[in-house]
């Protein structure tokens, strides 16, 4: 949900914000836009659409300076257009400004505003700010800025540049993602990391609320009245190698034949000799003996891993396990207390829907864990503990490395958390410690024999206007995800449904072009399952059938076949969704589409 950067040091600002963008692209490509400042004052570029067109407008008119901020957009106020492109202006051209996130109350600061007779360029909750921080400014930045920010309510990252402060430029956050690059000579602010990477892996997550400046002296971190505070400088592990496609055709087929090592990644060092080790999460034994109940929280696809979770969570724990859709969560009577345990998952860690879940259950009492991807992020932040999945940068906006990963770490947890409570043999940790083991290799197996049956159907069913994707049990998610996977990069219609629904309702649909995903590998659903797909067949329909290895009565049944090697039930959702995001991966290319940036979509929902 956009991208901002900033930048003061020697280079030439514009090409180090054009990186930087380049790298958050994946936020938002609604608009993209610069503001250097140089000798003659503060000047703009912006481009509707694409960087890509920026990067066209600043070939044709450089901008050169050193000091400077860009922003990559996607639209919440105001249509995408020039005049909403960030970066805004305050109403006497000397202080710009870029922001990611919502301005909640911003109608009641603009009409203030229109009152004082301040004029407005844009439809945007942004602009509000600008105005404000310059009817605010004496001379000092940082003061206007403090004396603001007390009056926005919302989310936001923000960056500003005065015209009369060349040297720096300042930032803040509340509740969206903001991190300070460290330098020599030069710095830099940006919404995540890969944007950084080039120039350095010296990084400061600044807390909500605090105000930062970078100015080439280095980083200072302020508190909201003005203390100076010590900045924290870490180190991170990414790569810019990690952030590329490195040959691949698009982010999303890279990450997909990531997945292997992803897996090991997340499994590395938590299984020890036939056993789960959790120490890492330094969980209070009487605190987990406590719970009475599980409720797992996320969005999108960490939702579907979830629905998985919860599934194992039941298995292991014995403990009743409810999953939320973080944004409904929030607006229900959810029942938390001491003795719940809520887990959240995210990959980004800063979906804003989830942020703001994890918050209301912490003030719940509940003890909160989070399965989340990018270290340092606010879920992780404010969480009790966390379980980091580490499957490394995720750019394309299809979620699939983060997907298997959440899978696999749900399945430590559960079974982790299991033998804690007693209500998992050894036995059976030893089984699920000795699938788990096996899992990284049948991932790559599934990726290295190419997949026929999946080129064929992309090819086949491209045109179609409906998709049916059918799940039982532990599966039942990954129907749900293979639709979502499907319709958010092919833009064709794909609904996920339990198979045992089927004959309330959807089967009216079916007919002989209507293709149906079915997955059903070994496991206590597989028959049920098959007779869902023996009643499509009987009325014509097309299945694609995902099932284990030599299972001859699967075959028979199928149009397509698509096999899967063969493991324990629970962790099959691991291997049966790796044909379903190539299945979405062919069809969208097939159609020609933008796979790795869908059409209205945004990588990290920062917004609610
Ligand atoms: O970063 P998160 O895991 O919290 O993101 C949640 C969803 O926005 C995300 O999974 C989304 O649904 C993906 N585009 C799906 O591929």
């Amino acid at each position: 949900m956009c991208g901002i950067v900033g930048y003061v040091g020697q280079r030439e600002a514009s090409e180090v914000l054009l990186e930087g963008l380049r790298r958050l692209e994946y936020r938002g490509y609604d608009s993209a836009g610069v503001s250097i400042l140089n000798g003659t004052g503060l000047q703009l570029r912006k481009a509707v659409g694409r960087l890509a067109n920026l990067e066209r407008e600043l070939a044709a008119t450089p901008l050169h300076g050193h000091v400077g901020i860009g922003h990559t957009r996607w639209a919440t106020h105001g249509a995408p257009s020039v005049r909403n492109s960030h970066p805004h202006l305050s109403y006497d051209g000397k202080l710009s400004i870029i922001h990611n996130g919502i301005i909640e109350n911003y109608r009641e600061l603009k009409n203030e505003l229109l009152a004082q007779g301040v004029k407005f360029e844009s439809d945007t909750d942004t602009e509000v700010v600008a105005h404000l921080v310059e009817r605010a400014y004496q001379g000092d930045l940082l003061k206007a800025l403090a004396e603001v920010l007390p009056r926005l309510r919302g989310a936001y990252a923000l960056a500003l540049l005065h015209q009369d402060e060349p040297g720096r430029v300042l930032a803040t956050r509340l509740g969206s993602p903001l991190v300070l690059g460290v330098g020599e000579n030069e710095n830099f602010i940006a919404s995540d990391v890969p944007a950084l990477l080039k120039y350095t892996r010296r990084v400061v997550f600044p807390e909500e609320g605090q105000i930062c400046e970078i100015s080439r002296e280095g980083v200072r971190i302020f508190s909201p009245d003005l203390k100076l505070l010590p900045a924290a400088i870490q180190t991170t592990e990414l790569t810019l190698d990690a952030a590329e496609k490195e040959g691949f055709e698009h982010f999303m087929l890279k990450e997909i034949h990531e997945q292997p090592r992803a897996i090991a990644e997340t499994l590395r060092g938590r299984l020890n000799e036939g056993a789960i080790d959790l120490t890492e999460l330094a969980l209070d034994p009487a605190l987990i003996n406590g719970l009475r109940r599980v409720a797992i929280i996320a969005c999108g696809t960490s939702l579907y891993a979830s629905m998985v979770g919860k599934y194992l969570m039941e298995r292991f724990t014995h403990l009743p396990t409810e999953t939320w859709s973080a944004s409904e969560f929030r607006y229900a009577d959810p029942v938390i207390n001491a003795q719940t345990l809520v887990i959240s998952v995210s990959q980004s860690g800063e979906t804003a829907d989830t942020l703001e879940a994890v918050k209301l259950a912490k003030a719940s009492g509940a003890t909160t864990i989070s399965v989340c991807n990018v270290m340092g992020s606010s879920i992780a932040r404010i969480s009790a503990a966390t379980l980091y999945t580490r499957a490394g940068p995720e750019i394309g906006v299809a979620s699939t490395k983060a997907y298997v990963t959440q899978l696999a770490a749900f399945a430590l947890l559960a079974v982790g958390l299991g033998r804690m409570l007693g209500t998992t043999s050894q036995q059976q940790e030893a089984r699920i410690v000795d699938g788990l083991m096996h899992i990284p290799g049948q991932v790559k197996a599934l990726l290295d024999k190419d997949i026929v049956a999946v080129k064929r159907c992309a090819k086949r069913y491209k045109d179609v206007f409906n998709f049916m994707y059918i799940g039982r049990h532990f599966n039942y998610p990954t129907a749900m995800e293979g639709a979502l996977k499907l319709k958010e990069i092919s833009y064709i219609h794909a609904e996920g449904y339990a198979g045992g629904e089927m004959k309330h309702g959807p089967l009216a649909l079916v007919e002989g072009t209507f293709p149906t995903i079915a997955i059903a590998p070994q496991g206590g659903t597989r028959e049920k399952l098959l007779s869902n797909v023996q009643e499509i067949r009987a009325r014509s329909g097309v299945v694609v059938l995902v099932a284990t290895e030599g299972d001859a009565e699967a075959a028979e049944l199928a149009d397509y076949l698509i096999e899967i090697p063969a493991c324990a039930e629970e962790l099959s959702p691991i291997l049966a969704i790796v044909p379903l995001q190539l299945l979405a991966y062919y069809t969208a290319t097939q159609l020609g589409r933008d796979v790795d940036k869908p059409r209205n979509l945004a990588k990290s929902v920062t917004v609610e």
